[in-house]
């Protein structure tokens, strides 16, 4: 196969500005591409409209070193790239529960109408089973009839946090192509992933497809799964914690994803369940994946559960009272809010007419956009003095390590509910507080 020397990478968002800093990183020359010429400028700088360990430094090091730079024109690209990877967003349709293609399918024809020379385009986007196959007539139509383009998919298995080290040493890589020669051209652009025994999956597209939106099911599966067990030992009494903790020795189930709390949020799991089953209902298949509406509703109720809890901690009367909510990332190490719990949580506590008091270490600008009217603190001190409830949604280190010493004379009245199952009771009640986590008892009950 053709060596692979200039990689092109289209959507320079999250998983796109990734893709493309890890690309350098492994040796080619990089431009990344988008239609939104604000956004080339900042990232040229190492500016990120979002929040990801490492990556403003490697985007730095690589556009300093020349390995990496971003542009708005496509052309350029077209006659230069060998590879081209699509990294564009496919955002829940409004108003919908299936995926919005539109950027997908206008990224894809745009591409293969300004390739001029032989390159393999790879989908990486998340997509509904059939997209490949679709777009790979798309680009048939659309191409120069002299150039020769074939598109393979190759799904990203990123998590926000861990963006970087989960791009460059990935637990595995599925790559979907109708033929050796695509292969091979992916074999030599992951050769160092490969040369460390990464497992290598060489499939068709339907499969590749499939495989990322079975993972994050599966993921999203597991933890609604220990939430809805969450839900029974609240009504018959036990232990979550524990219970997870004894399910989880057993290699076959693993302890990972089975922490009971407030559930998932972030802007992969809940889209990719919901895509998921419109997706397979409009291949007549509804009640195949119809348990992930299930999965759905276990994880909103959580939220409601929480905010339920927040009222019977105050008597059922909220109006007035000061409430700290801390955390409202989907997940530490983010400040992602997108369909967050702890926001959610937040939300229906201040329309209900209680006076909320936001604290997170990264998430209050873009939480502030969503819901202009609620109070941001810029500390967890300004957040938590007179308050007379806390409430942990998100588990932050800084709150995970917090104890009652650090809030017992700041507070009004000492009540808090852990929603994410992460501080000590004994601690918290021994020292004079209300203590409730989700799926747990009381110590004293
Ligand atoms: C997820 C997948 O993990 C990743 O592989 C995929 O590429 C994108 O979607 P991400 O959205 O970054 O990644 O977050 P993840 O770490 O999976 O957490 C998702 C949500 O589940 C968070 O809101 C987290 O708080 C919640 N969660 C996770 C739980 O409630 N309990 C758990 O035990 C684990």
């Amino acid at each position: 196969s053709a060596t692979v020397e200039n990689v092109s990478v289209i959507g320079t968002g999250y998983l796109g500005a990734t893709h493309a800093a890890c690309m350098a990183e492994l040796g080619f020359n990089v431009v990344g591409v988008d239609i939104d010429p604000e956004k080339i400028t900042s990232l040229s700088a190492g500016d990120l409209p979002f929040h990801e360990p490492g990556l403003p430094e490697l985007i730095r090091k690589h556009v300093t070193g020349g390995k990496l730079r971003f542009t708005t024109n496509l052309d350029e690209v077209g006659a230069w790239a060998d590879v081209h990877f699509i990294a564009v967003g496919t955002p829940q349709v409004r108003g919908g529960t299936g995926a919005d293609m539109t950027y997908v399918d206008t990224a894809t024809t745009d591409l293969a109408r300004a390739i001029t020379k032989d390159a393999l385009i790879v989908g990486k986007s998340t997509v509904p089973v059939g997209t490949a196959a679709r777009l790979a007539d798309l680009i048939a139509e659309t191409k120069h009839p002299e150039v020769n383009l074939s598109l393979a998919w190759n799904p990203e298995f990123l998590r926000e946090g861990f963006a970087v080290e989960d791009t460059l040493t990935p637990d595995r890589l599925v790559i979907g192509t109708t033929n050796t020669h695509d292969e091979d051209t992916l074999r030599s652009v992951y050769a160092e992933a490969l040369d460390r025994d990464t497992p290598w999956i060489s499939t068709d597209y339907q499969t590749a497809e499939l495989v990322k939106v079975a993972a994050n099911a599966f993921l999203a599966t597991k933890i609604s799964f220990i939430n809805a067990f969450a839900e029974v030992t609240e009504t018959v009494g036990g232990d979550i914690t524990t219970l997870a903790d004894a399910i989880g020795h057993d290699t076959r189930i693993g302890r990972k994803f089975l922490n009971a709390g407030v559930g998932f949020g972030g802007g992969c799991l809940p889209k990719d369940i919901r895509a998921l089953q419109t997706r397979v209902a409009e291949l007549g298949l509804d009640h195949s994946m119809r348990f992930l509406d299930e999965v759905d509703q276990i994880n909103l109720r959580r939220r409601k559960k929480t905010v339920a809890l927040a009222f019977d901690t105050l008597d059922q009367d909220v109006i007035g009272k000061k409430i700290a909510v801390l955390g409202i990332t989907f997940k530490p190490l983010s400040d992602d809010v997108r369909d967050s719990p702890g926001l959610d949580v937040a939300a229906r506590l201040f329309n209900a007419g209680a006076d909320v008091a936001i604290y997170d270490p990264q998430g209050n600008h873009n939480a502030a956009k969503r819901y202009p009217r609620i109070t941001y603190n810029d500390t967890l001190n300004e957040a938590v003095t007179g308050a007379e409830l806390v409430i942990l949604t998100t588990e932050w280190d800084e709150f995970k390590t917090l104890t009652p010493e650090d809030l017992n004379h700041k507070v009004t009245t000492r009540r808090i509910i852990d929603a994410r199952n992460v501080l000590n009771p004994h601690h918290w009640e021994n020292a004079g507080w209300t203590f409730t986590q989700l799926g747990r008892q009381s110590p004293h009950d």
